[in-house]
């Protein structure tokens, strides 16, 4: 991969000193180092997959921190089942097996029983808590969870603040947001809620609600959340490249980043973000990343899943990694209609290279994971 541009790195600011140590990987938004989140994605950054991205090269991924996949919490504290579900970690002391955290990620709108499920949650081993306030799905939504909340920001502060006295002090409670229900002029008032409440830091995906997610990313919208709030801001949305990440701190001011899809089209990101990866290596590597396929769909097979399911989560990351690369978008094409995994293995194989040419138009992947499964927040 080239060195990313050094735009914005000599500059005095949080985000030169972050990239000027980005070696070192910061836990936290207020560590030295630089801080690269890896996003919840329901359904597809499971245990199995938050496993292998943070083991990755001799547990050297790069990754600072996991969130889990949400637990939905209505009207009563969740069972710990539900919790250990969700966060398996949570039998390991909150950590990967490459001892990388895992925040447990709670969504609901009602203050008692989030901090209850929170308390529970900390009390099973959480390293911290991730409230939700950005899923977009219609069903979530429709139920007082998710992005919903965001049309009344005045009840923030509320549920934040019942989490944060529920949890030891020593347990950070963290939020993500977007920027609003169909508008980012709510986003500082948001943003102002959860510092209030109590939050150690809070996350925005720059899209609205209303956006799912369609482009475009608004980055220069975050500066407005930083600058409304002491607390770090988290910068989170369309961060695929280093030249991603470059932008988006020029744009937002942000120094801390949370990166989700683009982990499917380069597993290898949080290194080559911190330049571990070599100038000369290359940003795809077909050998490295049909052998991560095939370690994926072991482990799936190992935790559990069937032959079915482990295909269609390798279908799944294919999709999603697809629009990053033509090697993968030919890879997806060549397994997504093989009705069985050893086939489907086969064909990662021996898949022949992409036609050179442009590729076809096809529905990007972000389209398709906002409009599809209800669950995806
Ligand atoms: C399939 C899918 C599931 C998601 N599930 C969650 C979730 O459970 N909680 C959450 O806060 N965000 C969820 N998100 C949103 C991501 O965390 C992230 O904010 C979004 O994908 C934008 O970041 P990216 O462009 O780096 O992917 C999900 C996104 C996708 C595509």
């Amino acid at each position: 991969m080239s060195a990313p541009p050094e735009e914005g790195a000599g500059e005095a600011g949080p985000f030169a000193a972050a990239w000027a140590q980005r070696a070192r990987v910061a836990a936290r938004p207020t560590d030295p180092g630089l801080l690269l989140v890896l996003a919840p994605m329901d359904g597809v950054t499971d245990h199995v997959y938050r496993d292998l991205l943070t083991s990755l090269d001799g547990n050297a991924s790069g990754i600072s921190l996991c969130v889990s996949e949400f637990v939905r919490v209505t009207r009563e504290r969740v069972q710990p089942h539900v919790l250990r579900r969700a966060c398996p970690e949570l039998d390991a002391g909150g950590r990967t097996r490459a001892g990388v955290e895992v925040f447990v990620q709670l969504l609901g709108g009602q203050p008692e029983p989030m901090a209850q499920s929170a308390a529970l949650a900390a009390e099973l081993g959480a390293p911290g808590i991730d409230i939700n306030f950005g899923c977009p799905a219609k069903t979530v939504n429709d139920h007082d969870g998710g992005a919903s909340i965001l049309r009344t920001p005045c009840r923030i502060e509320a549920i934040v603040g019942a989490v944060r006295k529920a949890v030891p002090a020593a347990i950070p409670v963290t939020v993500k947001v977007r920027l609003g229900w169909d508008g980012a002029e709510h986003l500082p008032e948001i943003a102002r809620g959860a510092e209030a409440g109590g939050a150690a830091w809070l996350t925005v995906h720059a899209r609205t609600r209303l956006q799912l997610y369609k482009p475009p990313v608004d980055w220069v919208a975050l500066g407005r959340a930083r600058q409304a709030v002491r607390i770090p801001v988290v910068a989170n949305g369309d961060i695929n490249t280093a030249g991603d990440l470059q932008r988006c701190a020029a744009q937002s001011g942000c120094h801390a980043f949370m990166i989700g899809r683009g982990s499917m089209g380069r597993p290898w990101l949080f290194r080559q973000l911190r330049g571990w990866e070599g100038p000369h290596a290359p940003d795809f590597d077909p050998l490295r990343y049909r052998a991560l396929l095939h370690d994926y769909a072991a482990r799936l097979l190992t935790a559990g899943a069937t032959e079915l399911a482990a295909l269609g989560k390798l279908k799944q990351w294919l999709r999603l990694g697809a629009p990053a690369f033509a090697e993968l978008d030919a890879l997806f094409q060549a397994i997504k209609g093989v009705p069985r995994l050893p086939a489907a293995l086969h064909h990662l194989d021996t898949a022949p290279p992409p036609a050179p040419g442009p590729r076809p138009r096809r529905e990007s992947a972000s389209r398709s994971a906002g409009s599809a499964s209800a669950p995806a927040p």
